[in-house]
C-alpha cells in the first residue's frame, strides 16, 4: 500500500520536508516495482534511495552541527542504525529478491512514518527557535 503523505509527517522546515516527500515518493516507486519484480528496476530504485537518504542525512547532520542541537549524536546515531540495516536489506536483495523485497518495504514505511519525521520534528522546532531563515543549503 502507497504511503500518503499527510500534515502529521510535516516538520515545518521546507528543506526536510521536501526531502522526506521525495523520499516518500522512491519508497511508493519502489512498491510499485515490487509488484513486476523486475530487479533491474528495483536496483535502480534502490540506488535513487540510498543516494537520497545519505543526501538528505548528510543535509540534517550539518544543519545540526551547525547550531550545536544537543541530540545531535543520537540523532546521527539513529540515522546510522538506519542506513546499516537498509544496507543490510539491499544486500539481501541483491541475493535472495524474493524473500527481502516486501520486508525491505514494510521496514522503510515504518521507518519513515515512525522514526524519521517524529525524530526530525524536535530538531526543527529547536533551529526555528534561534535559527528561523536557516534553509540548510
Ligand atoms: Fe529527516
Ligand atoms: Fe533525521
Amino acid at each position: 500500500m502507497s504511503m500518503e503523505w499527510t500534515d502529521h509527517y510535516e516538520t515545518g522546515h521546507p528543506v526536510i520536508d521536501r526531502d522526506h516527500r521525495d523520499i516518500v515518493d522512491i519508497i511508493n516507486r519502489l512498491e510499485v516495482e515490487l509488484d513486476t519484480e523486475n530487479p533491474t528496476e528495483i536496483s535502480g530504485i534502490l540506488c535513487d534511495l540510498t543516494d537520497s537518504i545519505l543526501d538528505h542525512f548528510g543535509r540534517e547532520e550539518r544543519m545540526m552541527l551547525k547550531i550545536r542541537y544537543p541530540e545531535y549524536g543520537a540523532h546521527m546515531l539513529s540515522h546510522c542504525r538506519f542506513f546499516a540495516a537498509l544496507t543490510r536489506f539491499i544486500y539481501v536483495f541483491e541475493t535472495d529478491q524474493a524473500t527481502s523485497c516486501r520486508a525491505m518495504h514494510a521496514f522503510l514505511t515504518d521507518w519513515m512514518v515512525g522514526q524519521e519525521c517524529s525524530e526530525d520534528q524536535p530538531f526543527v522546532r529547536f533551529l526555528n527557535a534561534g535559527y528561523p531563515d536557516d534553509t540548510g543549503r
